[in-house]
């Protein structure tokens, strides 16, 4: 088992890695001194694949619980569900010393994070994330919340879990384009800050979209580990936190401009790094070779890279209505080399139009990804 402490004071908690852990639920919840009786949230087809293992390991601690599905989509993540999730936990009778089971990916940890943020003025929370992208990234650091119309993510709190169970096994299961969206940000944390992670990924690419749990097992302890370290630093993100946002700026404006539906959220942060690294070419911290760098991963795993038909004056516009955006400033994290960033503002907007042009015609000038056996016809199906 890999075990990783994130050290918050008083909202320190412990991510536990290991083949299986599932099945330790019951035991675990016992161990945080959980009362019955425990929400289980989670969605259809999480429910499908691992509702009955994690409610036989509860029922066999002798917990009582309830078990809530959400519709699951990015439409559900809104204050209407968070609402009929109050009423079925009033109904269930949770209480101060009770808790909550997110058992699923980003989207019901975030909403079943922020139910048990406001429930009761709060109470405690484990996350059992099961895409990549929950495991590496959205299970650590207590951001929670939903969506409103005007914008993604815009009602929320910070509210650490207590604990976080992570299974790789259940990676066997996720379909290959929600693996790629997961391994963006894993691609990011090795670009920000840990270039053992970059080099990992760049050696050992075709493993990694065929899922071997054990190699897994090391990559995910040792993203949660790097993510652990900048929530420790900057729980709020009054700072540091920012980084990691790299390929996120002009990631949101492409899934904005998209309508949210064309790209996955990682498929659209793949393009935003590449985008933001040329901004870095042209500002004289990133490098060419740097740019090849990130560019030969990102081809090679298969991630779309037929661009959107959208102007970098689009691309421009919609930056400027995300809410990363500062009083008219855009800041945006650079590369400077592998493991190493600057943030900094962007003053002039022809470094974002100049940089977008020249994307879309380094991607017209390049030829198609090679092709991937494990993972070419999941991806062609679902694109
Ligand atoms: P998701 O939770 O919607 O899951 C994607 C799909 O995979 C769903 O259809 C789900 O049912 C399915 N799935 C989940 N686990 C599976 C498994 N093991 N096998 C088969 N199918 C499985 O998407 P996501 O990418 O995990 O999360 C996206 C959400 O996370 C967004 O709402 C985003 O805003 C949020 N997020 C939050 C943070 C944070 O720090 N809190 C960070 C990044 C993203
Ligand atoms: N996913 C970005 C953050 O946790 O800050």
């Amino acid at each position: 088992m890999r075990e990783i402490a994130v050290n918050l004071q008083e909202r320190s908690y412990k991510i536990l890695v290991e083949k299986g852990t599932l099945q330790r639920i019951g035991k675990r919840a016992e161990r945080l001194g959980l009362h019955s009786p425990i929400a289980v949230i989670t969605d259809p087809t999480v429910q499908n694949l691992y509702g009955d293992v994690i409610c036989a390991m509860l029922r066999n601690q002798g917990y009582q619980f309830g078990l809530f599905c959400i519709p699951g989509g990015e439409a559900c993540k809104n204050l209407d569900t968070v609402r009929v999730l109050y009423d079925q936990i009033i109904d269930l009778g949770v209480e101060r010393q009770g808790g909550i089971v997110a058992l699923g990916g980003g989207l019901v940890g975030d909403i079943a994070g922020f139910v048990a943020a406001t429930y009761l003025r709060g109470i405690r929370f484990v996350q059992v994330p099961t895409t990549l992208l929950a495991q590496v990234d959205a299970s650590v650091g207590g951001k929670t919340g939903v969506d409103h119309p005007r914008g993604k993510n815009l009602i929320g709190a910070f509210h650490q879990p207590s604990l976080v169970l992570i299974d790789p096994s259940t990676l066997k299961t996720l379909p290959a384009r929600e693996l790629l969206c997961g391994l963006a940000e894993i691609i990011k944390h090795g670009i920000i800050g840990d270039p053992k992670i970059f080099a990992f990924v760049q050696k050992n690419l075709h493993e990694l979209l065929s899922v071997d749990e054990e190699t897994y097992a090391d990559l995910v302890a040792r993203n949660c580990r790097f993510k652990a370290k900048v929530v420790e630093q900057d729980e709020k993100e009054a700072g540091l936190r920012a980084i990691l946002n790299f390929g996120h700026t002009i990631g949101h404006a492409i899934e904005c401009l998209t309508g949210y539906t064309r790209y996955l959220h990682g498929e659209a942060v793949a393009i935003g790094m590449l985008a933001e690294t040329l901004i870095g070419l042209r500002m004289g911290i990133s490098s060419e070779d740097l740019f090849e760098e990130i560019f030969a991963v990102i081809r090679d795993a298969g991630y779309p890279l037929d661009l959107p038909g959208v102007s970098a004056e689009q691309i421009v516009e919609a930056m400027r209505r995300d809410k990363k955006v500062l009083q008219g400033t855009i800041r945006m994290v650079i590369p400077k080399r592998l493991g190493q960033i600057e943030v900094r503002e962007i003053k002039e907007e022809r470094l974002i139009l100049e940089s977008w042009k020249d994307l879309q015609s380094r991607l017209r000038t390049t030829g198609p990804p090679e092709k991937n056996d494990t993972l070419s016809d999941d991806v062609g199906a679902t694109t």
